[in-house]
């Protein structure tokens, strides 16, 4: 038996998506930028997509830019606003970013911008005042993760923004594990610009979208042929957006019954691990991504298991988890997101990630549920895996 259960990673491409790239590969691979029948047909698959992705977000077309993920929109998020400013100013993120907002706000900060990177509490949750507190009369960008995607937790995201707007500075949301999982409507939050990617909506690899709020002026990464409104020069990849499209209108269209299903899921898995000795939950239990059970794993006797261990324990029973944040996984170092909360070197090393989707059933948690016991069992008496 085989069970996937790293969905926040990445999500099986659906089927719908595949067909219809099949269909753009093979039959309307032209240049959207071509005013020929060729260029103009795959022009329509392109804005068809990108109408799809807005409703996502209840947002109008034109304010969606496709790129080639999450990545690639947070870069441009974080850099395009900083660009338009000639002398370093103040931007505020949290402690839990992922890398893809980490890293490029190191950078400006090499480059001699002042950062502030608001401390989380216990559950990961950053608290709304400390940002108010933290704004400056220089800050011109708020970027703080929707979903975190190693503990699941959800951020107070509409007072955050709210805060943000009213100190008049642009505020950003990687929303990109939130996104067609729970409801977001750009109408009634002052989000100026957030983060999606295709492949963690069941659309393909190698797509995404950055929403820009009407008015929000960003300067591209990239000099060329000014695609996607002058803001993402490139020929864009249509088979992936058109994807990417299909899977974002029918993630829209499931969410009321999916979502709901992944959170019965959820509460089941975290039931029936309750009473596993040394499964300690991380993140926050309620303000939670439907799909997401997070915890740090300690062995009975106190000793501290490293979630590599038992991820690889699961594959060899063929269940696939995930040990902290995907890109993390190949280092055995202390999750940069459980220091942030509090947690101690040897603990921010035993953190692991159980991930569900639409492929998920209650007999899948079951087994789940089952296999783990038994691998921690057999882990418990021999103490050199425990090593972290
Ligand atoms: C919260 C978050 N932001 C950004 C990314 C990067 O997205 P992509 O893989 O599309 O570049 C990920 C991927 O794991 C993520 O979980």
């Amino acid at each position: 038996m085989q069970i996937y259960l790293d969905y926040s990673a990445t999500t099986p491409t659906r089927p719908e998506a595949i067909a219809l790239m099949q269909k753009v590969l093979a039959e309307q691979w032209g240049n959207p930028s071509s005013l020929h029948a060729w260029g103009q047909q795959a022009a329509i698959l392109l804005e068809r997509a990108r109408v799809q992705v807005a409703r996502l977000l209840n947002a109008p077309s034109e304010t969606i830019v496709f790129t080639s993920g999450g990545t690639e929109s947070n870069n441009l998020a974080i850099m395009g606003v900083a660009r338009n400013y000639t002398t370093p100013q103040h931007i505020i993120i949290s402690s839990v970013e992922h890398s893809a907002i980490a890293e490029p706000v190191r950078l400006l900060e090499q480059w001699g911008w002042q950062v502030t990177r608001l401390n989380v509490d216990s559950l990961g949750r950053v608290n709304p005042i400390e940002l108010q507190s933290a704004l400056r009369p220089n800050t011109v960008l708020v970027s703080m993760i929707y979903g975190q995607s190693e503990v699941g937790t959800i951020q107070p995201i509409a007072q955050l923004c709210e805060i943000t707007r009213a100190h008049g500075a642009l505020f950003h949301t990687d929303a990109v594990q939130v996104a067609g999982r729970l409801a977001i409507d750009v109408q009634q939050l002052p989000i100026d610009l957030l983060s999606l990617s295709s492949h963690k909506l069941y659309g393909p690899q190698g797509a995404g979208a950055l929403y820009v709020c009407p008015g929000v002026e960003l300067v591209p990464l990239f000099g060329g042929g000014g695609q996607e409104s002058k803001l993402r020069s490139g020929t864009q990849a249509i088979p992936a957006i058109a994807g990417f499209g299909i899977a974002a209108e029918l993630a829209a269209q499931e969410m009321a019954i999916e979502t709901p299903r992944l959170i019965h899921l959820r509460e089941q898995l975290f039931d029936q691990l309750a009473d596993v000795a040394g499964l300690v939950p991380t993140g926050d239990r309620w303000n939670r991504l439907p799909h997401h059970v997070s915890f740090s794993v300690h062995s009975a006797g106190g000793e501290i298991f490293s979630g590599k261990t038992l991820v690889r324990q699961m594959n060899l029973a063929g269940i696939g988890i995930s040990a902290g944040s995907a890109c993390n996984s190949g280092k055995l170092v202390p999750s940069p997101i459980l220091v942030a909360m509090g947690y101690c070197d040897r603990l921010a090393k035993s953190g692991i990630r159980l991930t569900l989707g639409r492929d998920t059933t209650g007999a899948d948690i079951d087994w789940t549920v089952m296999v783990l016991k038994q691998v921690l069992a057999r882990l418990a008496p021999q103490p050199t895996l425990l090593k972290v």
